[in-house]
């Protein structure tokens, strides 16, 4: 099965990959996530991208675009992927319909998460996540057993660079502009499966699920 979960910044993209792996065994390919490493390794690709966001910003398409026709040659997409935080413009949708093409490969769901602004506000502001395993936690909506620790493997809980509220205002922002246009273009070719995005993380999962079967 090959996923793309669409959403604004804070929608829960990431938290219900974590599960949907589990579930399904498919890879998740966050660009977002391989930003943040590619910086935590210092390379030339993280420090670049640092500069857009923590503007905010999108990275450029080009940059994305080749990260993610990379990411699915290697084997473990072979069973399915599903991609979170890509696309975000029409432009990085209409490359990977090219690199998709070119691979005999095709998209069979859009999961469109939907969550109101200010929801989104207060989530991203609260989020925490571990900095030795990745697992996300949130201070009030779903805080870990000790303030500040992973509950998985006691790691670090730091907060991202980019969750501040000017940043977040200009992400939310972004994601009106430039990546919202990307549910008419799936609901053009009949792909957008969309999931109330409010109430409890595990009755989205029940959503998501009864759609994918
Ligand atoms: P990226 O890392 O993709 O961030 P994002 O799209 O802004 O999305 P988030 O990761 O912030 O939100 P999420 O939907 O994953 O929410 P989560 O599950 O964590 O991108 C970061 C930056 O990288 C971009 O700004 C851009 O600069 C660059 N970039 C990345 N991809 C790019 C691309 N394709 N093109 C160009 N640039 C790119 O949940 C959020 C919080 O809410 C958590 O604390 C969680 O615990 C909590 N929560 C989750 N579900 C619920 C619920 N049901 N109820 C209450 N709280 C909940
Ligand atoms: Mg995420």
């Amino acid at each position: 099965m090959n996923l793309i979960l669409l959403g604004p910044p804070g929608a829960g993209k990431g938290t219900q990959a974590k599960r949907l792996i589990d579930k399904y065994g498919i890879p998740q390919i966050s660009t977002g996530d391989i930003l943040r490493a590619a910086l935590k390794e210092r390379t030339e690709l993280g420090i670049k991208a640092k500069e857009y966001m923590d503007k905010g910003a999108l990275v450029p398409d080009e940059v994305v675009i080749g990260i993610i026709r990379d990411r699915l040659t290697q084997s473990d997409c072979q069973k399915g992927y599903m991609l979170d935080g890509f696309p975000r413009t029409v432009v990085q949708a209409e490359a990977l319909d090219d690199v998709l093409n070119k691979m005999g490969s095709k998209i069979d769901h859009v999961i469109s998460i939907e969550v109101a602004s200010d929801e989104l506000m207060k989530r991203l502001t609260g989020r925490r996540t571990c900095r030795k395993c990745g697992s996300g936690y949130h201070v009030v909506f779903d805080p870990p057993k000790k303030a500040g620790g992973c509950d998985k493997c006691d790691g670090e809980l730091y907060q991202r660079d980019d969750d501040n509220e000017t940043t977040v205002g200009s992400r939310l922002q972004v994601y009106e502009n430039q990546t919202k246009p990307l549910i008419d273009y799936y609901t053009k070719k009949n792909l957008i499966r969309p999931i109330q995005g409010t109430g409890s993380i595990d009755d989205i999962f029940g959503r998501i699920t009864a759609v994918l079967g």
